[in-house]
């Protein structure tokens, strides 16, 4: 179904409006972390010139429902998130928001762990230090582009060996072990580093609380879109999303309710766009 409204903008609204101009089966993948938990107001109640922002709403399973009907069949959804805890008990609201994906149809492709190195005083002294979040993988269906990474060094023999194997009979058996490529494919667990310096050099982007890296969106919009895909981020925050796309040649779409976020996103990714007079982008314009 073409999607006919405008691609490569971020729409200061709910995430809900503009799903709901999206048809059904348009979009190859969705990368977002969503407002987990109330664990930051996100400027709820800010004025912004003549208007007034009165706050988001995330009303969780609307918006799940309408990721469902705008993902492609084939398509994926990468959803980041994490819980917080209150009174030494854990929420598991990302466990209930996984498994509601998969009563609305959604496959869980895999449960993958984002990791960051424990940095700064911070976290609960009574447990162990808390250093990751969730990504759930989903997908309608089996995943259409699986563009699996393979930057993990193998340490085993490489070229592969010959050997010989007592067999019970007591004969010796000629073997041969094939070799391991120089790199394989990595594991679930991903690591990134954060905060300035780490999570972008952008400085506006870090007028935002709670930004992910770009490599964790550029690795996810490696792995499972290829260049001129679309990519919806219906919770855009400070752009991290809409950048990495226009450094890769994926279209973008995103949202964010906020509209100082959504100053701040279009301000970031403005000197990322290409010029009229040359199409010529990628990775290596950063
Ligand atoms: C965790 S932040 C996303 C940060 C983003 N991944 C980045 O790297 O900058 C979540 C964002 O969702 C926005 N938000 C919350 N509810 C929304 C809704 N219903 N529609 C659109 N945006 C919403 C918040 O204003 C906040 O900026």
């Amino acid at each position: 179904m073409p999607i006919d409204i405008e691609l490569n903008k971020i729409y200061n609204e709910d995430c809900r409006s503009t799903m709901s101009k999206l048809p059904f089966n348009s979009i190859d993948l969705t990368i977002t972390s969503p407002p987990y938990d109330d664990l930051r107001t996100y400027n709820n109640h800010i004025k912004t010139g003549s208007s007034e922002f009165n706050g988001y709403s995330f009303p969780f399973e609307d918006i799940a429902q309408e990721l469902f009907r705008i993902t492609k069949q084939g398509g994926t959804l990468v959803w980041v998130v994490g819980d917080s805890t209150i009174s030494g008990n854990e929420t598991g609201n990302s466990f209930r928001q996984a498994l509601f994906f998969k009563e609305i149809g959604f496959n869980l492709f895999d449960t993958m762990i984002y990791s960051k190195p424990p940095r700064g005083a911070c976290g609960n002294n009574s447990t162990y230090w808390q250093t990751f979040e969730y990504m759930f993988i989903l997908s309608k269906g089996k995943p259409k582009t699986l563009n699996l990474i393979k930057d993990r060094e193998n340490k085993e023999s490489r070229a592969g060996d010959k050997g010989t194997k007592r067999l019970r009979s007591g004969e010796l058996l000629q073997v041969k072990r094939g070799g391991y490529g120089k790199f394989g494919r990595r594991t679930n667990i991903w690591e990134y580093r954060i905060g300035k310096g780490h999570s972008s050099n952008d400085q506006i982007a870090h007028e935002h609380p709670a930004i992910f890296p770009e490599d964790l969106a550029f690795d996810h919009i490696k792995s499972w879109s290829n260049p001129g895909d679309i990519v919806y981020d219906p919770m855009m925050g400070s752009g991290t999303v809409a950048k990495m796309c226009i450094l890769e040649n994926r279209n973008f779409i995103g949202s964010e309710i906020n509209p100082e976020y959504c100053r701040i996103a279009n301000q970031r990714i403005t000197k990322y766009l290409p010029s009229d007079d040359s199409k010529e982008y990628g990775r290596a314009a950063v």
